[in-house]
Parts: C-alpha cells; structure tokens; sequence
C-alpha cells in the first residue's frame, strides 16, 4: 500500500500536488474538463487541512518557441478558477525568484498553478529527462509531494519521479481510485471478460498477452481485429492489416482459441467518409471492402458473453467511433454495459472519449483518466510515478 495523502499532516505546509492538466484545447477553449474535475477533491483535502497548495502540471509537448504559445496552463488557472470559486494564483515561471516569491507569498489555503513543466524541456529536455537538478530545485518549492497525475505515471519526469526522491511524498485520491479500479484485474469476479478495441495490434500487444492469460474472454473489435480474421483465413478486403503481426494472432488463436472471440460481422465503407458501403457476414466481404465497424450480430455475439460477465474491462473503440455511421457497434456496446450489473472498468483515452460523448459515463464503475497510463497498467507494466512513492 502506497502512502496517501491522508497519512501527511498538511498543516500550513507547502504541498506540492502533480496534477495532470493536459486536457484537450481547440481554439483556445478546453474542449474537456474531466482531469481537472478528476483533481478536485485531493485539491479540497489539501484546502480544508490547511495546506498552501503548489499546482504542477504538463500540458502538450513543448520542442519549439511556438509550442509554448499554444501550451500555457493560463487558461487551466481561469478554468481552475472557475471551479473551485476560489482565486487561482498563475505564475508564468517555472523557476526563479519570481516563482519563489509567489510561492513565499502564500497563506493557508491560497492555491498557485505553476506554469507547464515541459516548458523546462526547452532547456535540453530537462522536465522530460528527469534532469536530477530540476527535480531537487522544484522538491525545494514545497515541504511535501502528492502525486495525483494518473495520466502521467507511466512518465519518469522531473515533476513527478524527480521531486518525489527528495520529499516526503504520497499519492492523491485520483491515483488512489485508479488504482483501486485498475487492479479489479488482478483478482476479478468471474466471468471475467476484456473487450479490446482499437486500430493496431501492435499497440495492444502487451495488454492481449497480460490479460489473455486472466480473462475468460476476450472480446476483439476495432481496426485490429481485421488482423485476427485475416490470420484465421478470413477475406478481410481493404481493411486495415498489420502485416508484422499476423503470425502474433496466429500464435493467439492457437493458444486460447476458447478465449478469444472474434467478430462474425462487420460494417464497411469505401473509405474513412461518413458512409456505409454495406454490412455483411466476415466470409463475404469483398476486395475492396473496408471494415470500420462490427455488424449487428457481432453485437449480438458479444452481448451473450458481456451478459454474463462479472467484471468487464474495455480497452479500445470497437470501430471508427469518431465517425458517425461506424460508431453504431461502440454504443451498442455502451448500451449493453449500462444494463449489466458488474464492475465495468473503461480505459482512458479513446475509449474513455467514446463513453462520456455517447453519454454513458454514469453507467460506468470507473473510467480511467490515463491513455497510455492505463494500458501500460493493463500490460502489468509498472508505472514509475507511482512506484516512487513510499509504501505505509
Ligand atoms: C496523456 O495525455 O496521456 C498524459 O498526459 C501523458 O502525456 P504524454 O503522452 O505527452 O506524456
């Protein structure tokens, strides 16, 4: 058990959150507030135990000049704002006597956002390399360290890695109820069923290996599976294939030919418009077909497995859920899952994105706030920002 935020007297002391602000901003607008709504309830513990609270987040990846124009937390501060009601102190800097200042400045219960670690990367990668100084000269910023970037602890930077090794440092509720969440997979209620989704096998890889060898089912959609079909010697038309790892698929089958099931149908256009060419039965589809979504009986398949699931995790859009005429497969899906009564655990990233636009958020028993965090959970890989916090 890691320590938490819970085992820290925050008193008056200057506390240190890692927060993962990298949201999603178009045209100068957050087009998606869920991490920094993930971040509040560690930031009104630090609030109501009397803490100064140091905000450090990333935002975007920062290798020019420009980068930095378009990556400012500013907006995440107003935002912050906002939410909390309460003043949000910005500081431009991300290190210096300026940024000392303001942090000397602060009272019980003041809240200052530091600007985006990554600007530091401009500087010879220095955030995203975990240069040793800057992870010392930012631990020097505050008297404790609450990691609560689930998003990013896959990530070895200075803003959490780094400062973590010189302070007393915990985790924050975020990461707590991630992890809680994310580990239904070490000792599930069975049936225990993996939907997995997705565009390339080769981005799943780790995720099928690990979990294939715990789940009683594995359910395939998305891009990838077209590369399982192809592997069983189904015609898969011009659907997307990943040549290098059909002899992976193959291998698959083989081993858990009972677990891995596969789509029978599949939805398909001419090319990525927002048009469906037909649907059809996987033996038929033709040359120039290309399958952007499971058929109603692939539907209809997966139902009968996800119904009697008890715990049910979903890594990955069964189809091109950003279009409109192939996202049908991923709300049924969704629809599916808002029935059932299980612990239904959603992956971040794309398929978080696919849950909470279709409106299914409520349903759901946890939907992860990390893309590459949680698949390289999910892999059984250990997350570097977590394992440097100390245990109880
Ligand atoms: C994410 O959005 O997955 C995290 O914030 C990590 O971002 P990164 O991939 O740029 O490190």
């Amino acid at each position: 058990m890691k320590k938490t935020i819970r085992d820290f007297d925050l008193n008056n002391k200057r506390v240190i959150i890692r927060v993962d602000y990298n949201v999603p901003i178009k045209d100068g607008i957050i087009t998606d507030d869920n991490r920094i709504l993930a971040s509040i309830p560690t930031i009104n513990y630090a609030l109501e135990n009397g803490a100064k609270i140091i905000l450090m987040s990333h935002l975007g990846r920062i290798k020019t000049e420009e980068d930095k124009e378009t990556n400012s937390l500013n907006i995440v501060a107003s935002r912050l704002s906002k939410i909390l009601n309460r003043e949000v102190v910005f500081s431009d800097m991300t290190h210096g006597p300026e940024l000392e200042d303001s942090i000397n400045n602060l009272s019980q219960g003041d809240i200052l956002l530091m600007e985006n670690t990554r600007f530091e990367d401009l500087d010879g990668k220095k955030e995203s390399s975990n240069d040793p100084e800057l992870g010392k000269y930012w631990a020097t910023l505050g008297d404790i360290f609450i990691n609560d970037a689930f998003g990013t602890c896959h990530r070895a930077h200075a803003s959490n890695v780094g400062i973590a090794s010189h302070l007393p440092s915990g985790i924050g509720f975020l990461v707590e109820k991630e992890i809680n969440n994310l580990s239904v997979l070490n000792n599930p209620d069975r049936p225990f069923t993996v939907i997995m989704g997705g565009a390339k096998v080769a981005d799943k890889i780790g995720v099928i290996e690990n979990l294939v060898t715990k789940a009683d089912y594995i359910l395939v959609g998305g891009g990838m599976a077209y590369t399982f079909l192809k592997a069983k010697g189904l015609p898969i038309g011009k659907s997307l294939l990943d040549e290098e790892n059909i002899d992976f698929c193959k291998k698959m089958l083989k081993e858990y030919s009972n677990k891995i099931i596969l789509p029978i149908d599949s939805v398909n256009g001419k090319d990525i418009s927002d048009e469906i060419v037909s649907e059809c039965n996987i033996q038929d589809m033709k040359d120039d077909d290309i399958g952007l979504d499971i058929g109603h009986s692939t539907v209809e398949l997966f139902k009968q497995y996800l119904e009697q699931s008890k715990t049910i995790i979903w890594n990955g859009p069964v189809g091109y859920s950003e279009i409109e005429a192939f996202s049908t497969g991923t709300k049924e899906l969704c629809e599916i899952l808002k029935n059932l009564d299980a612990t239904k655990i959603i992956g971040g990233g794309d398929t978080a994105a696919a849950v909470i636009n279709f409106g299914y958020s409520e349903y759901m028993t946890h939907i992860s706030t990390g893309g590459g965090a949680s698949l390289e959970y999910l892999e059984g890989k250990i997350l570097p920002g977590i394992d440097i916090i100390s245990d109880k």
